[in-house]
Order: structure tokens, then C-alpha cells, then sequence
């Protein structure tokens, strides 16, 4: 059964799932170390241990319902879907950038404590809930949707060869989860930076042969804080659950605003 050192546990709620023990499937009894903050009470964030129950096959984000809904209703996070497509539970699990509910306890070092900490960069609200508005303040100032200057026949749709679809097809599958914006250690330093996903959903529209605002978009990231600087660390591409090549796509961006068109 799950224990908490810090905490009394409560009554237990009608939310308790079956304990792992019940089934017969072997479980591990495995310890999270979460970075904690109550703006209400505490002065800085502290680290506190929860050990929990869990199988092999369990996530991250079954741990965090467990000790949320077995142990401390307080702790605060994210998650909707809870599978990889809404992108709201981005955290760092062990130090990097993953989404709670796609990370697997068996891909885990359970030998040893699970860190999990808000991700890095943006204001720290409460637990692992940090504030999205300057994350999405970018990706609206490039303006990520579809403008055309013409009207489609009536009835007809806007034709796109299966090429022209292919050059921007690895940028369609971003889920705004901010994984690679907050792993960028440019944007950790100020924040200025539109940051790594403003520009994926950038090159999502400048690479689109449909939309007639590549050139405005281009222009918007050819500023100071645009695409120039970002430092190729690779850091964006490998924090992606959605296995998006962001550095790359960020790379082709730069080559359009030399070249001066999309
Ligand atoms: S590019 Fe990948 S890591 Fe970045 S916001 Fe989109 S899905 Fe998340
Ligand atoms: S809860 Fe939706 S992506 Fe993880």
C-alpha cells in the first residue's frame, strides 16, 4: 500500500483503486521525490517522498492519480487525456523533459528515487502546475493558422499535392506541451525567446503551399529573440514525445529568412 512519510493519509475516497497486491501481478514499491510549492504557504519550493505501489506497466501519471487521490489531495498537476495527445502534463522525470502520462515505470531506474519537478522556465504556480501565458503568448505572435488571400472555388477545397503536404507534415503533430520550449536553456535565461514550439507551429504555416503569410511570419521570427537564437543544442528534439525533429524544423526556418521567402 502506498505510505507517505509527511502527510497523514486521508479517509480512504471512493477514487481508491484496487491495490496491486489484489491481482497477483508482481509490483514494485517505488519512491517519487516531487518538488513541491504552495504559494499560499511555503517560501520556496521543498522536496518531499512518497513511496507507492505500482506495477511494471503503470506511468508516471498513475502515480501521481495515487498519491493525489490516496495520499495528499493537495498535490497539484496537469493531465487530461492521459494519452499523449492533449499535452497538458509535461514535467521533468528524472532531470528531462517528459510527459507524466507516456512514461512507462518499467523505462524508469526504480533502483532508485523518481525525481519529478515542474518544468523549467516558466512562472511555477503551484506543485507541478506551472503558468502557460508567455508559452502561448508566442505561439500566437506567429500567427499559427491558415491565411490565404484567396477564396476556394465554391465547393471545392484548397488543393495540396501529397509533396507539398509532405514538407511540413513532421510539424502537424505538435501538441503545444511546451516539453521543448522548456528545455531550451535559451528561454531558461530570460524568457525572451520565442522558444522552440512558437516556431514549430511557425513552420507549420510558412511551409504550407495554401497559406499566402510566410513572408510575415519570417519576418517576425528574423528579431532578436526569433530563430537566431537558438544554439542547436539539440535539447528541443529529444525532450519532443511527439518525436517531432524541432531542431531541424527550426533549421529550415532559419534558411527561409536567409533566403528570404518560404
Ligand atoms: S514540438 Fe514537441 S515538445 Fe514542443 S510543444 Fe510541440 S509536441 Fe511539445
Ligand atoms: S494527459 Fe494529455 S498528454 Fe498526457
Amino acid at each position: 500500500m502506498t505510505s507517505f512519510a509527511a502527510v497523514d493519509a486521508p479517509e480512504t475516497s471512493a477514487q481508491e483503486s484496487e491495490t496491486p497486491a489484489d491481482t497477483g501481478i508482481q509490483s514494485f514499491l517505488i519512491t517519487f521525490i516531487i518538488r513541491r510549492f504552495d504559494p499560499e504557504v511555503d517560501e520556496e519550493p521543498r522536496w518531499v517522498d512518497y513511496d507507492v505501489e505500482l506495477y511494471a506497466t503503470d506511468r508516471v501519471l498513475d502515480a501521481l492519480h495515487k498519491i493525489k487521490w490516496e495520499v495528499d489531495g493537495s498535490l497539484t498537476f496537469r493531465r487530461s487525456c492521459a494519452h499523449g495527445i492533449c499535452g497538458s502534463d509535461a514535467m521533468r522525470i528524472n532531470g528531462r523533459n517528459r510527459l507524466a502520462c507516456k512514461t512507462l515505470i518499467k523505462d524508469l531506474d526504480i533502483s532508485k528515487p523518481i525525481y519529478v519537478e515542474a518544468i523549467k522556465g516558466l512562472p511555477l504556480e503551484k506543485d507541478l502546475v506551472v503558468d502557460m501565458e508567455p508559452f502561448f503568448a508566442s505561439f500566437r505572435e506567429v500567427q499559427p493558422f491558415l491565411i490565404a488571400n484567396s477564396t476556394p472555388e465554391k465547393g471545392k477545397e484548397r488543393v495540396q499535392t501529397i509533396a507539398d503536404r509532405e514538407i511540413f507534415d513532421d510539424t502537424t503533430k505538435c501538441i503545444l506541451c511546451a516539453a521543448c520550449t522548456s528545455s531550451c536553456p535559451v528561454f531558461w535565461t530570460d524568457g525572451q525567446y520565442f522558444g522552440p514550439a512558437a516556431i514549430v507551429n511557425a513552420h507549420r504555416f510558412i511551409f504550407d503551399s495554401r497559406d499566402d503569410a510566410g513572408d510575415v511570419r519570417l519576418d517576425i521570427l528574423n528579431d532578436k529573440e526569433g530563430v537566431w537564437r537558438c544554439r542547436t543544442t539539440f535539447n528541443c528534439t529529444e525532450a519532443c514525445p511527439r518525436g517531432i525533429e524541432v531542431t531541424k524544423a527550426i533549421a529550415e526556418v532559419k534558411q527561409a529568412v536567409l533566403r528570404g521567402k518560404a
